[in-house]
This record gives structure tokens, C-alpha cells and sequence, in this order.
């Protein structure tokens, strides 16, 4: 495929003002915990989107997803959710934007007004949005495979914007943008993961996110022997989203229970398994002896499950990143193990695939560890394995899963990259 500025070039016949690069991400470990306020440890991959963009000045967006052949073309004013998945992505962000002009400028009163401000040549570099741009937008992170192409593309589109129109935004702010525009356009109540890692990745380093307050650390990852494969099951469940906002509420319910009890809990980070135990845990045991509802107990069972798993995994977490300085990545991998457990048994997001997967690698004494990785019902199985075992384990899984799943087995051997930037 031709260059993303010669595509651009020939689309819009007009170089691009810039070219932004935004990578996928992995997870190693903490799973379902970045919306519950625990920790995550994401690193940028070498699979990435790149938008090349330029300015309009008739208040329309034109987009082109050079990879589908798709061209859609919007007015920027009173831009709403779509029925084109990756344009939610596009103008999710943008949406964002002139959100947070609106509470920052107090002349703001309706893009309209500023796209009649533009005309009339008034200052303000983030008015000049109202007038629209050129976006062509391209990638090789393969879709629905949980490498979080969609939130590659809105870093990917927010980091553009933001340069071409000088609008000083952080990366953190970047990252919590995109995270509301995921949320209001694409219907999921994602965590900030994703968009935090594409924006911050630095290469060969994963970062430790603290999802409550923010603060960030950096992990050099030296595998030595040892490198990161990624089994894509190529299954992607319709149910994904909805299940994935069910487990944000069953977690949210669960923590209210708790709080009830322990007024001093803000979130998960003040729960003790102790404190889920006598709250969640032995209620189900009293409604076992005397309600008939099953209804009721099992959506219990349920929260009880789904808050077991999160501390456990807050915990995991803050043990793996020990191990990780320590560099015994042995430890390191049984935590893995153990957190895939955790998904496919209480929080209940693995699907057939992704066990066989992790089960078929877990006897095999050069796969230091393997789990499910990202939201889950179909996607990725992140894998630790010895560089020279490497052939010899995909042929033989690629096989077995074929056999057993009627499926191809997809194979990505990642490297931890840098996170979004300027193509020069
Ligand atoms: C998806 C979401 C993230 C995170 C993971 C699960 O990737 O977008 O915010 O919740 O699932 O860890």
C-alpha cells in the first residue's frame, strides 16, 4: 500500500499538514481492574494506526479509512454517535474537544457561532476546529483482537488535533479524552487503559498505572531468553460490550454492599478479600438456606465472584511488578497463569477458546505464563515463551486448535514500542 501522505495527497489533492503514529497495547498483567480503581501494567506495541491530517475551512470532516475503502463526510457541527463504528472513534474525540472548550471558553455558545468566528477571522486556536479537516486513517493492528485498535485511533486522531491546533493537552488529558469519547460514542464504559498505554508507551518498558490516582511508573521489560507471543483466537463475541458493562455494574454493586458496611471505603483499593468474604461471601450462604429466588442468588454469586477477582488481581498486580524488578519472570508467569484463572472462573469473560489456548500451554516448562488478555469473549492469549521454543509450540498449538476449534490460529510476535507520535 502507497504511503499515508500519497494517499492523502490523492485524495484531497493537498499534502497533509502532519502524520501521527498511535500504537496497539498489551496488558501483562491486571485485568478488569483499570475501571475499578486498581493497577494495570500495559505496554505500547509495534502494530499502530496512522491518520495523516489537514485543514478545511467549510466546517466539514472528511474521512477516509484507507484499509476499507471507506469514505464518510460529516458537518463537525452537532456531531452525534454514527452508525459507522470507526467514525464514532474519529469524531468521538472531536466531540471531546469542543466539550472541553466549552467549559474552558466563556465565550463559547454553539460551534455554529464559532465556525462563523473562523469566517470572521477572530483568535482562538481551537476555533479553528469548527472549520473541519482532512483525515485519512490506515493500521496493521489487527481488529477485535483486544490490541485496542480503537483506542490506537483516537490517540491517533486526539494527538493530531491537538498538534495541529496547538491545544496544549497533557497526555494524560489526552488519554481520559479518549476515554469519555469511547464511553459516548462507542456505547463502552472502557477503563482509561488502552489510551494511556498508546499514548505514554516508551520502548521496551510497560507502565504501571495506578487507575486511582493516575500516577505512573515505568518498567524496563528485558526478556533475554524470552520473548512476547500473542495466540489470537480470532473469535470475537457479539456479547463483548454488553457483558463488559455488566461487569462494571455487578463490581459496582458489589463495592456499595461493602461500603454500606465499611463507611471508610472510597473503592477497591480500600477492600480487603476479608471484608468480600463477610459482605459478599457469607450472605450467599444465608440466602442459599432461605430464599427460593435463584434469581437473586445467582446474580449474588455473581458480584460476590466478580469483587473476589478484583482485589485479588489489585494484589497480584502490585506483587507481579515486585518480581518483575526482581527480575524472576518464573514468579512473574504464575501470576499470569493465576490471573487467567481468575477471568475464565469468577469474572467470567474467557470464552472456550481463549482456555484452550492458556490450558494447552500451561504444562509446557518453556511458557513461563499465559492468560487471556484485554476485555475478553474472544481476542488475544498473551504468552511469556523461550525464544527457542517459540516454532516448536505455535506449529504444535496452531494444530491442536485447528483440530479442536475448526480455526486458524493467528500468531503475532510483538515488540514493546513507543507510545503516540509525529511521523517526520
Ligand atoms: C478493555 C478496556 C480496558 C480494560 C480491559 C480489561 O480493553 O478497554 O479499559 O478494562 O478491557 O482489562
Amino acid at each position: 500500500m502507497l504511503a499515508i501522505r500519497s494517499q492523502f495527497s490523492n485524495h484531497f489533492n493537498d499534502s497533509p499538514a502532519l502524520v501521527v503514529k498511535s500504537p496497539g497495547r498489551i496488558n501483562l498483567i491486571g485485568e478488569h481492574t483499570d475501571y475499578n480503581h486498581g493497577f494495570v501494567l500495559p505496554a505500547a506495541i509495534d502494530k499502530f494506526i496512522e491518520v495523516a491530517i489537514g485543514k478545511r475551512t467549510d466546517g466539514a470532516i472528511h474521512m477516509v479509512a484507507l484499509d476499507l475503502g471507506e469514505t464518510i463526510i460529516l458537518p463537525i457541527d452537532n456531531l452525534r454517535p454514527h452508525a459507522t463504528q470507526w467514525v464514532n472513534y474519529i469524531i468521538g474525540v472531536v466531540d471531546q474537544v469542543f466539550n472541553r472548550m466549552k467549559v474552558t471558553n466563556d465565550n463559547f455558545i454553539s460551534r455554529v457561532n464559532i465556525l462563523a468566528n473562523v469566517e470572521n477571522n477572530l483568535s482562538g486556536n481551537e476555533i479553528k476546529l469548527a472549520a473541519g479537516f482532512n483525515i485519512c486513517i490506515q493500521g496493521n493492528i489487527p481488529l477485535g483482537a483486544g490490541l485496542s485498535s480503537s483506542a490506537a485511533l483516537e490517540c491517533a486522531v486526539l494527538f493530531a488535533i491537538n498538534e495541529l491546533y496547538q491545544l496544549s493537552l497533557t497526555k494524560m488529558e489526552m488519554a481520559l479524552m479518549a476515554q469519555t469519547a469511547e464511553h459516548k460514542f462507542a456505547g463502552v464504559q472502557c477503563g482509561p487503559m488502552d489510551m494511556f498505554a498508546s499514548l505514554h508507551g516508551q520502548k521496551n518498558k510497560a507502565i504501571l498505572l495506578d487507575c486511582d490516582s493516575l500516577a505512573f511508573t515505568y518498567y524496563p521489560i528485558e526478556l533475554k531468553d524470552y520473548s512476547i507471543v500473542l495466540f489470537d483466537t480470532q473469535i470475537k463475541h457479539a456479547l463483548a460490550t454488553s457483558e463488559y458493562n455488566t461487569r462494571r455494574l455487578e463490581c459496582e454493586q458489589g463495592l456499595k454492599i461493602i461500603q454500606e458496611k465499611y463507611g471508610s471505603v472510597k473503592t477497591f483499593r480500600d477492600v480487603s478479600l476479608e471484608q468480600v468474604e463477610e459482605c459478599l461471601g457469607s450472605i450467599i450462604h444465608l440466602i442459599n438456606h432461605n430464599v427460593e429466588d435463584k434469581n437473586i442468588l445467582d446474580s449474588r454469586i455473581k458480584v460476590y465472584q466478580r469483587c473476589k477477582y478484583v482485589v485479588e488481581e489489585i494484589e497480584r498486580v502490585q506483587l507481579a511488578v515486585q518480581d518483575l524488578a526482581k527480575g524472576d519472570m518464573q514468579a512473574f508467569g504464575k501470576k499470569m497463569f493465576q490471573t487467567h484463572e481468575g477471568l475464565s472462573k469468577l469474572y467470567e469473560v474467557s470464552c472456550p477458546e481463549l482456555d484452550f489456548l492458556v490450558n494447552e500451554v500451561t504444562p509446557n516448562k518453556n511458557v513461563l505464563g499465559a492468560r487471556m488478555m484485554g476485555g475478553g469473549f474472544g481476542g488475544c492469549t498473551i504468552n511469556i515463551i523461550k525464544k527457542t521454543a517459540v516454532e516448536e509450540i505455535t506449529k504444535e498449538l496452531s494444530a491442536k486448535y485447528y483440530q479442536a476449534m475448526h480455526k486458524e490460529l493467528t500468531i503475532y510476535s510483538t515488540s514493546i514500542e513507543e507510545g503516540t507520535h509525529l511521523v517526520l
